[in-house]
Formats: C-alpha cells, sequence, structure tokens
C-alpha cells in the first residue's frame, strides 16, 4: 500500500464542517477583528457552547466566568480560539469511530489531549513565543493514525493487533505490515486542511526530527517529539504503540534540554493533565 492510496481517497477523510475551516482563515487574517472571529463562532451555536466551556474549564483557570465568545477572543486570543474550535473537531471526528468497539478511541483521543498540553506547556517552559502553535501541533500529531483508520480500517486495526502483541511501536507496525507512515499521511492531511506550514510538517517529523534538521520548525518538531515521548512514558491515553518510547537526542539537543530539565517539565505536566477534564470531555456543552 501507497501513501498515495490513502490519499486519493481524500474525500473519506474526516474534514473540518465550513464554520471550522472559515475560523481557521479567519484567526489567521490578520485584517480580522475580535468580532469578526466571534461571529464566525457563533455560526454554530453548539460550538460556541462547547468552546465557553472550554474557555471556563481549569486549564486556562480565568478570575471570571466569560458568557460571550466575543470576550472569549479578546482574552485567550485569536489562536486559542481556533484550536479549540479543531479540537471539537478532531473529537468528533475521533469519536466518531467508537462504534469500532474494538479499539478504545477515547484513550486514543486522551493521548491527543496530553501531547498538546505537554507540546504547550514545553514551549512555555523554555520561552518559545508562540505556545498556542505548539497546542494545536501537539493535538494534530497523530492525525495520520485517523485517516488511516476512516480509509483502511481492516488495517489500523490489523496494525493496532500487531503492536499489543509484539509489544512493538506502532511506527515498526507499519514497517511490517508495508503501509505507509502515520506521520506522512497526518502531514498530507492537514496540509490539505490549509493548516499553517508548522502544524503540518510537526505532523510529518513528530518521530523523526533529525529528517527536519534543516526546517524553520526543527524546534517546534523536537518539542512535540519530546511531549510525545513523555505522554506515553507517563501512559497517559493510549497511542497504540506498546514498546518502551524513546526520545530522540537530536530533539533535547535542539532545545538544550538536560536529564534535570526533563524531571522539572515531568512532574509540571502531571500537574497541568490534572485540569484538562473538560478538554476529554469535549463533547459536552456550556451548561447555562
Ligand atoms: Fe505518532
Ligand atoms: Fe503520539
Amino acid at each position: 500500500m501507497k501513501l498515495e492510496d490513502i490519499i486519493s481517497r481524500v474525500e473519506d477523510l474526516p474534514t473540518p464542517d465550513p464554520v471550522v475551516n472559515k475560523i481557521i482563515s479567519t484567526a489567521s487574517d490578520p485584517e480580522a477583528s475580535a468580532k469578526d472571529l466571534a461571529n464566525v463562532v457563533k455560526l454554530d451555536p453548539s460550538l460556541a457552547s462547547r468552546i465557553l466551556r472550554l474557555v471556563n474549564s481549569a486549564y486556562y483557570s480565568l478570575p471570571r466566568k466569560i458568557t460571550l465568545i466575543n470576550e472569549a477572543v479578546m482574552i485567550l486570543g485569536f489562536r486559542t480560539v481556533r484550536n479549540m474550535a479543531l479540537s471539537v473537531f478532531t473529537y468528533d471526528s475521533i469519536l466518531s469511530r467508537k462504534h469500532r468497539k474494538h479499539l478504545d478511541y477515547f484513550q486514543l483521543w486522551k493521548h491527543f489531549v496530553g501531547v498538546a498540553v505537554g507540546s504547550e506547556l514545553l514551549a512555555q517552559m523554555t520561552g518559545y513565543p508562540n505556545k498556542e502553535e505548539l497546542f494545536i501541533a501537539g493535538l494534530l500529531h497523530d492525525m495520520g493514525k485517523i485517516a488511516l483508520d476512516y480509509v483502511f480500517p481492516e488495517v489500523f486495526e490489523a496494525a493496532v493487533k500487531l503492536t499489543s502483541s509484539l509489544k512493538i511501536s506502532f511506527c515498526k507496525a507499519e514497517e511490517k505490515l508495508q503501509i505507509p507512515e502515520h506521520a506522512a499521511v497526518g502531514m498530507k492531511l492537514l496540509q490539505s486542511w490549509n493548516l499553517p506550514e508548522v502544524i503540518f510538517l510537526t505532523c510529518g517529523g513528530h518521530h523523526s526530527p533529525e529528517d527536519f534538521s534543516e526546517s524553520l520548525y526543527s524546534d517546534v518538531i523536537s518539542m512535540v517529539h519530546i511531549a510525545d515521548f513523555l505522554i506515553n512514558l507517563l501512559k497517559y491515553g493510549d497511542s497504540f504503540s506498546y514498546e518502551k518510547p524513546v526520545v530522540e537526542p537530536f530533539a533535547l539537543n535542539t532545545l538544550g534540554i538536560r536529564p534535570k530539565f526533563l524531571v522539572r517539565y515531568s512532574e509540571r505536566l502531571k500537574e497541568k493533565l490534572s485540569t484538562v477534564q473538560d478538554f476529554l470531555n469535549i463533547g459536552q456543552e456550556a451548561v447555562k
């Protein structure tokens, strides 16, 4: 099976609906105002309500309750609101698979959230200026797995069975079954959604940051790689990869990270993960 076999069936793959698409484009339009973005979000009342629930979640620990989308955009920023819309969409596309009872999709979603939170935290701790971009790059890093599951569910299932029976990584299962790497599939998918380059390149490089050493975004790719490593090590959620996770020295060197820092990062990540309940249950709307 080739990468093109999956990409050619792109109509079967999850695509953000028009409102989420419009949110993505408005959020990256330098001319757009907070009101413009809020107006787009409000086109989908259910989405708006779910976003408000996230805005008021423990993760952001805002001093007072926010009830208007306009305020949310002003206080948390365009990118964070865009991230929330994409989170809702991603949750829906993963959890819509739950009729396929053999896999625990909620645990996979938990892995996505864990890596998003871990990436954003690492950006903050290393002083990277645009931490919101890290949240979404982390959240979407394994979308290739979802894409494969949509297009060839039996193949995805076979890969997961192989990882758990042989206790190998998902990447090794891909090799054994000669299927395209989920990182490459995900990169194509996110590119087709018109997301910024940093996001789709990070998806493409999250297992092999060194291959992207020439990229403008090798620091971002390294951060998501490290967050993915740590979330797997902490066994937070399930990425359907059952080998002891390894971290590439290249990623640590790129960011100048030492073992002592990793210990501190791990402690803070555990604390942060205790505030993400509303992200995990993003299926629910806000209660008025
Ligand atoms: Fe991955
Ligand atoms: Fe992952």
